[in-house]
């Protein structure tokens, strides 16, 4: 089903309020059914045969709502990371997270740490989970790594390159995303993978997270392998 062209899909998970607020339910219903939606994605990426998924779970602007929606969203991933682990390995799937995990919850991170260690030698598809993530804080983090470096000598202005910085941000162990995908309608990247994305193909949908599906992944990876990537070639 995928080409050699895909091997790495990026999604932003967006409509999850929308979809409570259209069935008069409150948000965290939708957080609910979208968390739902997430576990059937990632079963049908391993299925399709995608080796890198890399899911926007939680913005570094997402701090900013109401404390209730943020409390409700952290005890959905309390119970993600607690539930998943089993199938994850059964499954061969490495989990890495990305994003400013410092301002997650303690028992959070070392939870996530504890998955990161144990499913790090699994190779059948790699789960990027960006959490609390904001691409423009990664792109500064890198520079400071950068400017630290060469402040102690360790590196020369003339070394740094694309590669040493891809080096330094949060994705340095995975390729770019060739494709990705937001729901919900919205048109706009919402500070997700800025410097990644540079040559990714983009696709929006109208559907809402919590109503996406394994046939729709499969319409729009079909979308994908009709179209040519140029990389500014002719
Ligand atoms: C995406 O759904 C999930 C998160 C951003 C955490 P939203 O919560 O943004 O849902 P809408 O966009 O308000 O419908
Ligand atoms: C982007 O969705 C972040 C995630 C899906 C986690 P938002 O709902 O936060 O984005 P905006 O506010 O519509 O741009
Ligand atoms: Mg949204």
């Amino acid at each position: 089903m995928t080409s050699d062209q895909l091997q790495h899909i990026a999604i932003i998970m967006d409509g999850n309020g929308r979809w409570a607020q259209k069935r008069g339910l409150p948000r965290s219903a939708g957080h609910k059914k979208g968390a739902e939606t997430l576990q059937e994605v990632v079963r049908a990426a391993g299925e399709l045969g995608i080796k890198y998924l890399t899911l926007y779970a939680f913005s570094t602007e997402n701090w900013q709502r109401d404390a209730e929606e943020v409390e409700g969203l952290m005890n959905l991933l309390r119970q993600y990371l607690k539930s998943e682990l089993k199938e994850i390995q059964e499954k061969g799937v490495r989990i890495i997270f990305i994003g400013e995990l410092h301002m997650l919850a303690a028992d959070i991170v070392s939870q996530m740490d504890k998955i990161e260690h144990d499913t790090a030698k699994n190779d059948k598809m790699t789960l990027c989970i960006a959490l609390s993530y904001g691409s423009r804080q990664e792109i500064v983090s890198a520079a400071q790594k950068i400017a630290s470096l060469a402040q102690k000598g360790d590196i020369r202005i003339e070394d740094i390159d694309i590669k040493m910085f891809s080096d330094m941000l949060y994705t340095k162990d995975i390729p770019d995303p060739d494709l990705v995908i937001r729901t919900s309608g919205e048109q706009r990247i919402s500070n997700y993978l800025l410097w990644q994305i540079a040559y990714s193909e983009l696709f929006f949908t109208p559907t809402l997270w919590p109503d996406f599906n394994k046939q729709e992944l499969e319409k729009i990876i079909e979308d994908f392998n009709h179209r040519e990537r140029r990389y500014g070639k002719v």
